[in-house]
């Protein structure tokens, strides 16, 4: 089995590749144009034989022929940044994915793509926990990108025969979600913001009231969840939401980090409450979340703190 990573270098891509190499025998290609990525998160697989790594633009991919699977993750994910440098986020959080469908069309070969989509798409939902079929209410654009690659996967799939599964992820933490060069890491996730801080010994910086809840869900779940979509026997061309099934208040998050913390201004665009419903994914893909964050934290502050 040949597959692509694209996005290798970033928070999810790494971990996915350490996830594939050490649970199968395939043969992965690893794409990145480090631009908020880093060679750090993928140098400990350098010389691996069943890995090779291509420092590139996503649309500088000429041909798929090569691939059974392709994992679509690059993107630039951070919600503030994307109200201000629109055409980049565009192109690296939809024009980037279109150009994969087209070199497929163009090739008439359609490996199986498993496309990273958002909850950021549900926005402040209706429905606590919240379904796959939620109504859309995009609070940035950043969440609007990832919708509609989603719906242009629905679409095109309607004239091509595109094989695809969007996994919905909630708020991904674990190892490497805080990344120091990063440009945008400020809006990165807070898990990561708040470990980084606690060991810096800075005190927590919560914004709002800290009363907006998320749903944590530890990398390596979503690592499986791609791998469980990649090998499903069927074609299943629909989205999955990759969630823990729980909600934590960032505040809560907060004080099971550190007792040093204080209250900074809410920022817009950013949903009160995330919470999936898993039922989808338990069902069809047979997966379900393993890691507590409890016990992430814990482990984290006391090695690390
Ligand atoms: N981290 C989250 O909170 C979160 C939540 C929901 C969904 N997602 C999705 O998961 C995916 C991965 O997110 P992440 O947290 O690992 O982000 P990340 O920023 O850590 O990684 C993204 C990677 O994509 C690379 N990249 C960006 N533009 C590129 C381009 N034009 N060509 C090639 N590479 C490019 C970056 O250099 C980076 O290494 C994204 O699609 C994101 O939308 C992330």
């Amino acid at each position: 089995m040949k597959v692509l990573i694209t996005g290798v270098a970033g928070f999810i891509g790494s971990n996915l590749l350490d996830y594939l190499l050490e649970k199968t025998d395939w043969q992965i290609t690893g794409l990145d144009n480090l631009s908020t990525g880093t060679p750090d998160n993928i140098a400990v697989h350098k010389g691996n034989r069943r890995f090779e790594f291509i420092e590139n633009e996503c649309t500088g991919i000429t041909s798929l022929k090569q691939f059974d699977k392709v994992f679509h993750l690059a993107a630039l994910p951070r919600i503030q940044p994307s109200f201000e440098l629109i055409s980049q986020h565009i192109t690296a959080n939809l024009l980037n994915a279109v150009h994969l469908i087209e070199v497929m069309i163009r090739e008439k070969h359609y490996p199986r793509l498993i496309y990273s989509g958002s909850s950021a798409i549900y926005g402040t939902p209706e429905n606590i926990p919240t379904a796959e079929d939620e109504p859309v209410n995009c609070l940035s654009p950043y969440a609007f990108q990832k919708y509609e690659f989603e719906k242009y996967l629905e679409l095109i799939a309607t004239r091509f025969p595109l094989d695809y599964v969007t996994l919905r992820y909630f708020n991904p933490y674990g190892p490497r979600s805080f990344n120091p060069a990063n440009k945008f890491n400020a809006y990165s996730s807070v898990v990561g913001i708040f470990l980084n801080r606690k060991r810096n010994n800075e005190e927590l910086l919560i914004t709002g009231d800290g009363q907006q809840k998320r749903d944590f869900i530890h990398v390596s779940d979503l690592a499986h969840a791609n791998y469980l979509a990649a090998i499903h026997p069927h074609k299943l061309n629909t989205a999955f939401n990759i969630g823990n099934g729980s909600t934590l208040s960032v505040l809560d998050l907060a004080k099971m980090i550190s007792a040093k913390y204080r209250f900074i201004e809410k920022r817009e665009g950013e949903a009160d409450i995330t919470f999936a419903d898993i039922t989808k994914a338990k069902t069809i893909l047979r997966w379900e979340p393993s890691h507590s964050i409890a016990a992430y934290l814990k482990s984290e502050v006391q090695v690390k703190g």
